[in-house]
């Protein structure tokens, strides 16, 4: 029997919290990996600013702006129509006003056709979580390793680590809930902090580096695929080591190519023995 895959909705991400299952998250940036997120059972897929990093090759997710993340989320809503889809706001794009991250929030809704949008902070963007929200914009939080403030936080470290920091990250998580978003990135932070804002949290954490007490987890599609060498945080799995075969692969190309062994019979175009023989005596005339 074929296999059908809904795209699930906000209340059932709601519920699935109530019912105490778990969901999953991965990143894609293109129609081509979207296609494949689609074929499984994961339910969400974020076109994430981690695309500066592991797409694009910037040291830090700083440098990507709003019309490069709503080209690369409208190729993911493309290929995953039954994956709920989260646009990744980009730095700069929701700090300077209200005003304006309604309107790149609208955007990003709008032209790439995302199902939320996505941001990071605390307490500090409560307000311009609840003016989104207003405006019936759906919105993921993020707090814990935000790695927008990564130069503030002193590199890509674990955050919540004392009880002032882990009371903060419990501070920023109601804060959060009671602004309006429907789920919080918890990501970098140790397993009891993420278990305890869990516990209080009404809508689902979706934790990366949280521990399993989370009610869903998220990873970079990268990571998970070994197609990212640069670094490999303590919280990736490696589900695969594409990248291994991918080299594999081109150096076959490469080998085949030389030797001239491709391409060969199977993969070239053929006419009859007489038709080829009219052809190249004609060409050869001209
Ligand atoms: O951009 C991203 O990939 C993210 C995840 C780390 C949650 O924000």
């Amino acid at each position: 029997m074929a296999r059908t895959k809904r795209k699930p909705t906000i209340p059932n991400f709601l519920e699935m919290k109530r019912q105490g299952k778990r969901f999953t998250m991965v990143t894609a940036y293109d129609y081509a990996f979207a296609t494949q997120v689609d074929k499984t059972d994961i339910e969400m897929i974020l076109v994430g600013d981690s695309a500066a990093m592991v797409m694009l090759g910037y040291e830090n997710t700083l440098p990507i702006d709003m019309d490069t993340l709503i080209l690369l989320g409208k190729a993911v809503v493309k290929g995953a129509p039954n994956t709920f889809i989260v646009g990744d706001m980009p730095f700069l794009s929701y700090e300077v006003s209200a005003e304006k991250a309604v309107e790149n929030a609208g955007r990003m809704m709008k032209e790439a056709g995302v199902d939320c949008v996505k941001l990071e902070g605390g307490v500090e963007v409560a307000d311009t979580v609840a003016a989104i929200v207003k405006a019936g914009i759906p919105v993921m939080g993020h707090i814990g390793l935000t790695p927008q403030s990564s130069s503030q936080l002193g590199g890509f470290r674990v955050q919540g680590k004392d009880l002032t920091a882990a009371e903060k990250l419990l501070e920023d998580a109601l804060a959060l809930e009671e602004a309006g978003s429907f789920c919080i990135v918890l990501e970098a932070i140790p397993n009891p902090v993420a278990q305890v804002i869990t516990e209080k949290l009404t809508v689902p954490s979706l934790g990366i580096g949280a521990g399993p007490h989370c009610d869903a987890q998220v990873l970079v599609m990268h990571d998970l695929l070994g197609l990212f060498d640069r670094f490999v945080p303590k919280f990736v799995k490696q589900y695969a080591q594409l990248g291994k075969d991918v080299v594999a692969a081109f150096s076959k190309f490469d080998e085949e190519v030389k030797a001239g062994t491709f391409p060969d019979d199977e993969h070239s175009y053929h006419v009859s023995e007489a038709v080829e023989r009219e052809i190249l005596e004609h060409l050869r005339k001209l």
